[in-house]
């Protein structure tokens, strides 16, 4: 055995509720670690994974992480090399929060940092995308962006494919609840009409760009009144337990604005410091809590840095 490397990878706020498929940031917990070895013996193995209740194939033609990684072998043109991965979840797979975005990146990451980074981050986005593909049969890249490049992203095109980082204020503060429900991203998406009137994308496209000018502006209020989402989260929101309720209770504890992480089920809150974000993820689990639902909460600003080398 050569080489080993740790990676911790984070979870990720996508659509950033009026960016469906084309907005996301990344926080700084929770995440995902995976361990990576280079071994004589040729082929990618995965050795064990961690925090999944046996919900993850370790099959390593079908786990995320070991399928990018023979992508990623073959396209270096090292087909034969050996790779030994372990994977520790640590955080829940289903919450709207980029889980299986935060294994292939740290994968991702750890293997091309093992070859002594043939590609830049922004090159892995696509093997990333093929990532979300296996794993929800869709690679859109709004977890796995901003998990590969940290801060704020638009993926201003797909075809080709258009990556921005984004400016955000500097003291945003992200608050998330994950209530326990199962949301798999698959039927989440399955859900939604394939087709809009142009009058709802008329308000939708002046929601992103509100958004998006509020971040370069640093300016609250518009970032707030832009965090709309008329054609998405109508129809997502039924499968979270009182959408409605926790929607007002973070907006009356300080909320900039306020909507469902990724697919859900987990939702969010922007704030301007860390502790109104507490005070919201208090809240939010409190109310959780009397209608019988477990949660976990998470508060963080946004995460600059993307995947970092643990060890
Ligand atoms: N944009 C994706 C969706 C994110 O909403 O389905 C999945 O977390």
């Amino acid at each position: 055995m050569k080489k080993s490397i740790r990676v911790f990878a984070p979870a990720t706020v996508a659509n950033v509720v009026c960016g469906y498929d084309v907005l996301g940031f990344a926080v700084n917990e929770p995440g995902d670690e995976v361990i990576m070895r280079l071994t004589d013996k040729p082929g990618v193995s995965l050795l064990k994974i961690t925090g999944d209740e046996g919900r993850l194939p370790l099959d390593p033609e079908k786990n995320t992480v070991s399928a990018i990684a023979k992508q990623y072998l073959e396209h270096i043109g090292q087909p034969d090399a050996g790779i030994e991965i372990e994977l520790y979840k640590k955080m829940p797979i289903g919450s709207g929060l980029g889980s299986s975005s935060a294994s292939t990146v740290a994968g991702l990451y750890a293997i091309n940092a093992l070859f002594d980074n043939p590609l830049s981050s922004k090159d892995l986005v696509p093997f990333a995308m093929k990532g979300e593909e296996l794993a929800c049969g869709y690679g859109h890249a709004d977890n796995v962006a901003p998990a590969l490049l940290g801060g704020f992203v638009l993926i201003r095109s797909y075809s080709p494919l258009d990556i921005i980082s984004l400016p955000f204020p500097a003291d945003l503060h992200a608050a998330i609840v994950y209530p326990e429900v199962d949301v798999p991203t698959k039927d989440a998406r399955q859900m939604i009409r394939s087709k809009v009137f142009l009058k709802d994308a008329v308000t939708q496209w002046g929601n992103v760009g509100g958004l998006i000018s509020g971040l370069f502006m640093s300016d609250y209020g518009l970032i707030g009144r832009s965090m709309t989402d008329i054609l998405v989260e109508p129809t997502r929101s039924i499968l979270i337990p009182d959408f409605d309720k926790l929607r007002v209770l973070a907006m009356e504890a300080g909320a900039i604005g306020f909507g469902i992480s990724g697919s859900g089920p987990s939702v969010f809150a922007l704030t301007r410091d860390a502790e109104t974000a507490k005070n919201i993820t208090n809240k939010l689990q409190a109310h959780l809590n009397k209608i019988a639902i477990n949660s976990l909460a998470f508060v963080s600003d946004v995460n600059k840095k993307g995947p970092i080398i643990l060890d």
